[in-house]
């Protein structure tokens, strides 16, 4: 099997190119073999490779920066993905695809289900959401793995910038009122490519994907603020002997950003455990193993 695999270099993306290469030949592609932001080429190279699968690991992710850049966040969130699931129709191939927590406006008291009502309120949310929906009109077999708070021990992530700061500053002050579940990329392949594995066992490869083409929710179980991520990450610096800045908490409407963020986003994983079977551990447990790598 052959899976085109679309922005390797990511957070998400760097960790499928390890998890699927024990399944498939990967053809990974970094933003110079393909350039999303040109949308002409997109289509014609993956009709050259002539994949078994697609999985669309790139995305616009720069959430502040979105604001200030609506049309390429579209391009590359919406319409790039759009060609990828036209394409994936017309090859007949699975796409399989990353949304957000924000598609959600946050206001819930309980976890966002994969039926409630979608009202991104910032530019990225509507990016991610215009891309969901190209690709469930498209006709494709596809699967979307709606993901939040992604860390992971390499790229531009909170975990790694809350080590750091907690390291050189004095005092810090965290978001305590936006709550949500962090999510190692790691598990997110691994959960990816356990799923292609039921696929490939499947009775009939055809028959799994009809079945199962949809969207799920897929984060770390359980829930906490900014300020809890923040306090579990320096809480286990200080476990190593490290002394740490002092954590205080703060609110959002005293952190003033370009970008509106859900309060409230934490999202019910329960139709992904029922499909597949698969259920990511305690946040926490992954934070602490994500971190005892860097030690
Ligand atoms: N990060 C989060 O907290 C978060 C939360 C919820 C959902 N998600 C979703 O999870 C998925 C994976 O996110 P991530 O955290 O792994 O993102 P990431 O670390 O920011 O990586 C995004 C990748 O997309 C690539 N990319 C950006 N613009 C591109 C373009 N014009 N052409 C080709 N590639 C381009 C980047 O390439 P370069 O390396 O060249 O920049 C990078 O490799 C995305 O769908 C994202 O929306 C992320």
């Amino acid at each position: 099997m052959r899976i085109l695999l679309i922005g390797k270099n990511g957070q998400v993306g760097y960790e499928l190119q390890r998890s699927l290469a024990c399944l498939a030949n990967v053809i990974a592609c970094d933003r110079k073999q393909l350039d999303l932001s040109n949308g002409s080429t997109i289509s014609s190279l993956i009709e050259s490779l002539k994949p078994d699968m697609i999985v669309n690991a790139a995305a616009y992710t720069a959430v502040d920066k979105a604001e200030a850049e609506p049309d390429l966040a579209m391009q590359i969130n919406a319409y790039a993905v759009a060609t990828m699931a036209e394409c994936a129709k017309k090859l007949a191939i699975p796409l399989i695809h990353y949304s957000t927590d924000y598609v959600f406006n946050g206001d819930n008291q309980t976890p966002w289900l994969e039926t409630d009502n979608v009202a991104p309120i910032n530019v990225y949310g509507e990016s991610k959401l215009a891309g969901e929906q190209a690709i469930a009109d498209s006709g494709c077999q596809y699967l979307i793995l709606r993901t939040s708070w992604v860390y992971g021990t390499r790229g531009h992530n909170f975990l790694l910038t809350m080590r750091r700061l907690a390291r050189e500053k004095d005092t810090l002050s965290v978001v305590a009122d936006q709550v949500g579940s962090p999510t190692w990329s790691r598990h997110i392949a691994d959960v990816t490519s356990l799923i292609i594995a039921q696929s490939l066992s499947a009775q009939s490869n055809e028959n799994f994907w009809k079945q199962h083409s949809g969207l799920y929710h897929l984060s770390g179980s359980g829930q906490g603020s900014w300020y809890d991520f923040a306090n579990d990450i320096f809480e286990h610096l200080k476990q190593q002997g490290e002394t740490v800045a002092t954590l205080n908490k703060t609110t959002t409407s005293s952190y003033p950003t370009p970008a509106t963020r859900p309060l409230y986003s934490v999202m019910n994983t329960d139709k992904l455990a029922q499909a597949f079977n698969l259920r990511l551990p305690d946040w926490k447990d992954s934070v602490a193993l994500a971190l005892s790598e860097l030690d």
